[in-house]
């Protein structure tokens, strides 16, 4: 392999793909090593050969953005549907919407008010506090504890396998809550979004469909590193730990398992994602994936249903959101030094940045990233 290719990049993902795609529209010759069976890292979607429907593999994946820049770029390998993502949440057997907004909160206290009572009505039950120092003095003092209890505290528990208490505010500082219908459930309401009418999967088969770029699929980095130069300019989307053989120790994640089932019934629960906070529930998500792309219209009688279970990763599986613990951050710091001083090597994407990103940020990322560090590089 070691003179073939002018750039190496480790993961086909969100990252590495728009790396590959960019540099080779330059004429730069990729090598793209992935650990996986496919391409299009956790975006990754098929067709259930079943049903044909379309299944997100690891999550729900819904394509949102403001950035006009990464949406034209995005949007040059598919076309969008329209979907909107409308949420909700059941909670002791009754389904609500979510984020909280004016009809979850007259359903949840039986009341029948209106955005202006609402108003003072939440207002009153919030437990003010200047100074949040956790997730839950945050989220209390956001809408008060009924509503914490109910929606926020089971589901964190479950996502993050830890209280609360000991998560930062900052994780809830966010936390939308409307006193009218609202039901966004972006907090800016994105101007672009929606799902590939093919699935995602289609996106990445045309990035990487270029004469200078060769895929190695079932390739860990590790396995052939020895083969290219010191001096290779390599992009490598791993997780940084990983990249660097653990001497600082290893980062927290959550991952997550999935049960995908199919279910004979023509519309499980009407909607894409349902929410799960009850601490008795096991899962903390169901998708019905049919609901992304209702233009398929498989009226087959039969829907896939999948759950997610969230726990903590070992080095065998696959990452999905930094825990990010002060020992994290310190770790993760040590790291991030090392990777600094690199003079051919990048390490980025969430793995690589110890950072819960959603796709528009990865692209404008890689987009940034290729402009700045690698084509320059590639000029020499
Ligand atoms: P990604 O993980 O996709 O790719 C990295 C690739 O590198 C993987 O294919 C991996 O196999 C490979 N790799 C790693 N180490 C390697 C090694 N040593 N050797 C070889 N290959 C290696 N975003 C959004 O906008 N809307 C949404 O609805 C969602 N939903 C969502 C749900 C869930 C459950 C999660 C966890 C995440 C989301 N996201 C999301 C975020 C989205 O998944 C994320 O932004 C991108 O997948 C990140 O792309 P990357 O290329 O950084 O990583």
């Amino acid at each position: 392999m070691t003179d073939k290719f002018d750039l190496v990049v480790v993961g086909s993902g969100l990252f590495g793909s728009v790396i590959a795609e960019q540099a080779s529209r330059d004429g730069a010759r990729v090598a793209v090593i992935e650990a996986r069976d496919h391409i299009g890292g956790n975006c990754y979607t098929y067709d259930d050969a079943e049903t044909k429907i379309n299944i997100h593999k690891y999550g729900s994946h819904i394509f949102h953005t403001d950035n006009k820049k990464v949406w034209d770029y995005i949007s040059q390998f598919t076309k969008f549907n329209n979907y909107r993502h409308v949420s909700k949440i059941r909670h002791q057997g009754e389904v609500y919407p979510i984020p909280v907004n004016l009809e979850t909160i007259n359903k949840f206290f039986r009341v029948n008010l209106s955005p202006s009572e609402a108003k003072s009505f939440v207002e009153a039950k919030k437990i003010k506090n200047d100074n949040p120092k956790n997730f839950e003095e945050q989220a209390v003092s956001i809408m008060g504890l009924e509503l914490y209890k109910a929606f926020f505290y089971g589901y964190t528990v479950k996502q993050w396998g830890v209280d609360p208490k000991e998560l930062p505010a900052s994780v809830a500082k966010r936390l939308p809550l409307h006193t009218s219908y609202n039901t966004n459930y972006y907090p800016n309401n994105d101007t672009y979004q929606g799902i590939p009418v093919d699935g995602y999967t289609p996106i990445f088969e045309k990035m990487l469909d270029h004469p200078n770029i060769s895929v190695f699929l079932n390739t860990t980095w590790e396995s052939v590193k020895n083969t290219f130069s010191q001096d290779q300019l390599l992009v490598y989307t791993g997780p940084i730990d990983r990249y660097y053989n653990y001497c600082h120790g290893e980062l927290n994640w959550r991952t997550l398992d999935f049960e995908h089932r199919v279910e004979h019934v023509e519309d499980y629960q009407g909607v894409a994602i349902i929410n799960h906070p009850d601490q008795d529930v096991p899962y903390t998500r169901e998708i019905e994936h049919k609901h992304f792309l209702p233009d398929r219209k498989l009226n087959i009688g039969k829907t896939v249903v999948s759950r997610e279970f969230s726990r903590s990763a070992t080095k065998k599986d696959t990452p999905y959101y930094p825990v990010k613990t002060t020992r994290d951050i310190e770790i993760y710091e040590q790291y991030r030094l090392m990777a600094d001083q690199e003079q051919n090597v990048i390490i980025g994407g969430r793995l690589g940045e110890y950072m819960y990103y959603d796709m528009h940020q990865v692209i404008g990322a890689a987009l940034s990233c290729y402009k700045l560090k690698i084509s320059v590089k590639l000029q020499k």
